[in-house]
């Protein structure tokens, strides 16, 4: 029986998010941790945030480009999560498969409480309302200097979107938010040096995988 079509164990399956600044290079390393669980016979859900499901995807392209209220972006932000639990992330768990998420709510408390300055009080409820019953099972976090973050953005020449057009201060007031976060849960959060060549930071996560999930 080849490893993608073994049958799911009845154990909960497992939730890994990623989080990071813009830039911090993530998705290659979401890639390759969706391949190793696969290769030890896992069900995975690859998947990411805002978006995942139809709605969420509509939601994402609106918070993406259209300038909104730091609150309604918020609560739209809480509104495609809340979706794509209902459609994709519970189902996918209860079945035994894997959830693989490229950000979560650390996002909200570091883009929305961080970046844009909300109360990140008023988050709590919002986050117990939509998500109590779930965190994520690990989360990394990609961490490095928003100047580095900056020029690997730069370098690779595309149309940025209503975030990443975002000043400098922003982003450090994002990367601080995440590190503040991270204090807050260690066990949960795992930082990850991102300003590091790939092969190191891919073993590092990797490793963290194995040791913690597998
Ligand atoms: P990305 O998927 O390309 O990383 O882009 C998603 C953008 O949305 C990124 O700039 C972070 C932002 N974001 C928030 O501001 N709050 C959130 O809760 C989430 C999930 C993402």
């Amino acid at each position: 029986m080849k490893p993608e079509t073994m049958s799911p164990s009845n154990k909960r399956g497992k939730f890994i998010t990623f989080e990071g600044i813009d830039g911090a290079g993530k998705s290659s390393h979401i890639a390759g941790v969706v391949e190793l669980l696969r290769a030890h016979g896992l069900n995975v859900i690859a998947t990411r945030e805002p978006g995942g499901t139809p709605l969420g995807e509509k939601l994402r392209e609106l918070l993406l480009n259209k300038a909104m209220h730091p609150e309604t972006e918020t609560l739209l932000m809480f509104a495609a999560r809340r979706e794509h639990l209902a459609q994709v992330i519970d189902p996918a768990l209860a079945r035994g498969d894997w959830v693989v998420c490229d950000r979560f709510s650390d996002a909200t408390y570091a883009y929305q409480g961080g970046g844009r300055g909300l109360d990140k009080n008023k988050f709590a409820d919002l986050e117990q309302w939509v998500h109590g019953h779930l965190q994520p099972d690990l989360t990394f976090l990609f961490d490095l200097p928003p100047s580095v973050a900056g020029e690997r953005i730069t370098a690779q020449g595309r149309e940025l979107d209503r975030f990443e057009q975002e000043q400098a201060d922003f982003h450090i007031r994002v990367r601080l938010a995440y590190l503040e976060r991270s204090a807050a849960s260690p066990q949960r959060i795992q930082v990850i040096n991102a300003d590091q060549p790939p092969e190191i930071i891919k073993k590092q996560v990797e490793d963290t995988v194995i040791t913690r999930c597998l």
